[in-house]
């Protein structure tokens, strides 16, 4: 079984979508098919015109128009999919748990035994199960359970293979990975299941960066990169308040840091926190794991990296206010992006989100501008918090689909998400437009500051003038 002709995806998201579009267009031998319950999701993937996919994405339009049709497939049929497929990519949400035990920390994985459950009913030969998705560590054992104690006799062998694509660059971190991470057990069925894997890569990703472990270490490598990515990026925020309170600058610091070859230069942007679908996550759960195993001090160390991130997001909206004469009731602030970071038009645990919920308890106007979100998403994020009703968001919140008009009559602008198009902007229109004194909030770094103060602005930025 190590030679992979059909492989099924269940979950049509910002993991699965991209990664199976990429093996179609590497593997033309393999038919990929990927399959979602969301049938909305799936019509916009099959969309004849590709630009009306449901994941923006630099780059994957195109391969999309390649595959799609060929070898690459988007469907609803989930059971037709799992029971063809030789291979089965697991790669479901698994938000944190809003809910009972490990609430707020602990991953959610009703998707994940729903997705098992429904992979041992129909499954009538042998298959390998992938999982996908940033899973907690010791996932694989409880989808082991259910697959053999469920299924129909036939064989499973399951593998961890997490991603570690970041959004807005997915095609090129696809296209050239740093490295593949394939877990696997050590028996001789799972080392051959590891191998047809590994054989599937090999048609575009050189041998030596293809990495095999068990599956233990796949997982936990997983919530373990993304908590060191995070914790640059706390530690970096954390400086920053700092270099407000003195003369330091943020940005020289961080550059003066980054050329020490041990340390680096990436991940080192101040910025007003961060967010995604990753991070929060899997450190909570990294958290939430360690508290388990009764490991109190590894578990707070961790936790700390969250904690700097919802200060970050607070402080910057508490400067806001205290520059506002303390008061933003009825004031118009402007919010360039709502994004988590630019090129994608994901939203999830974006600092925008936070920020305005912040100024919105105390009734602010926010006015919304980002070039790939959409009105009802915005608006979903805010009920998702549940601080208001629905109608209140509404009445507090305005999506505009023109950024010189979601800046006209601002008191403020706050820029919360790094898009390149904002740096273009017709900065002195935007300033007529605006109520004096003009302040920009640049929770990005993004702006040329002495352009804008030449301008008359009052420009506060991360790390050095907020
Ligand atoms: C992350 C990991 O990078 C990726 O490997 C994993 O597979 C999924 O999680 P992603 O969430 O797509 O990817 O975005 P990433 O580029 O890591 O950025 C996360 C957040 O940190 C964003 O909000 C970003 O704006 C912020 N960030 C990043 C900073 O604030 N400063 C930085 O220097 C870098
Ligand atoms: P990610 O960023 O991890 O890809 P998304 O939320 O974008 O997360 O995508 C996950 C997708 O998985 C969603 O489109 C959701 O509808 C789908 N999904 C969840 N559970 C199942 C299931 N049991 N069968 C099929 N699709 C599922």
């Amino acid at each position: 079984m190590t030679n992979i002709k059909k492989i099924c995806c269940i979950g049509a998201g910002y993991v699965g979508g991209p990664t199976m579009s990429v093996i179609a267009k590497k593997c033309p031998d393999i038919q990929v098919t990927v399959v979602d319950l969301n049938e909305a999701r799936i019509a916009a993937w099959n969309d004849e015109d590709v630009n009306n996919i449901p994941i923006y994405e630099p780059g994957l339009s195109d391969v999309v128009a390649e595959a799609r049709g060929r070898n690459l497939f988007f469907s609803t049929d989930v059971e037709k999919a799992i029971d063809e497929a030789d291979m089965v990519f697991i790669s479901v949400n698994t938000p944190t748990k809003t809910y009972g035990a490990g609430k707020g920390q602990a991953a959610d994985l009703k998707w994940i035994e729903l997705c098992a459950r429904q992979i041992a009913q129909v499954a009538k030969s042998d298959k390998i199960i992938v999982e996908k998705s940033t899973l907690p560590v010791r996932t694989a054992e409880a989808l082991k359970d259910i697959l053999h104690n469920t299924g129909n006799g036939v064989k499973f062998q399951i593998l961890s293979n997490p991603e570690f694509l970041a959004e807005g660059t997915a095609m090129e971190d696809l296209d050239a990975p740093d490295r593949v991470l394939i877990g696997g057990d050590s028996t001789l069925e799972g080392q051959e299941a590891v191998q047809a894997l590994v054989d599937v890569y090999a048609n575009w990703v050189p041998r030596e960066r293809i990495l095999t472990t068990n599956v233990w270490s796949s997982e936990l490598s997983k919530l373990t990169a993304n908590a060191f990515l995070a914790q640059r990026v706390s530690s970096i925020n954390s400086l920053s308040e700092l270099c407000e309170r003195t003369e330091a600058d943020i940005t020289e610091v961080a550059r003066a840091i980054g050329t020490d070859s041990r340390i680096g230069p990436k991940f080192l942007k101040a910025s007003v926190g961060f967010g995604g679908s990753c991070f929060q996550k899997d450190i909570l759960n990294l958290v939430y794991i360690a508290r388990s195993y009764g490991l109190q001090e590894v578990a707070d160390y961790w936790e700390q990296v969250i904690i700097m991130n919802d200060h970050q997001k607070r402080r910057f909206a508490n400067k806001i206010i205290q520059t506002s004469y303390n008061t933003v009731n009825g004031k118009k602030i402007a919010f360039l992006g709502w994004a988590f970071k630019k090129d994608t038009n994901d939203t999830r645990e974006s600092a925008a989100i936070y920020v305005a919920d912040h100024l919105l308890n105390e009734q602010a106007q926010v006015a919304v501008y980002d070039p790939k979100v959409e009105a009802n998403q915005v608006y979903g994020d805010l009920n998702y918090l549940r601080t208001r009703d629905a109608e209140e968001n509404k009445a507090g919140v305005s999506v505009f689909d023109d950024p010189y008009e979601a800046c006209k009559g601002a008191h403020a602008i706050a820029v919360l998400t790094e898009w390149d198009e904002f740096k273009d902007y017709d900065w002195q229109r935007i300033y007529d437009s605006m109520l004096k004194p003009a302040n920009v909030f640049d929770g990005r770094n993004l702006l040329d500051s002495k352009k804008l103060r030449a301008i008359g602005f009052n420009v506060k930025t991360i790390g050095s003038s907020l």
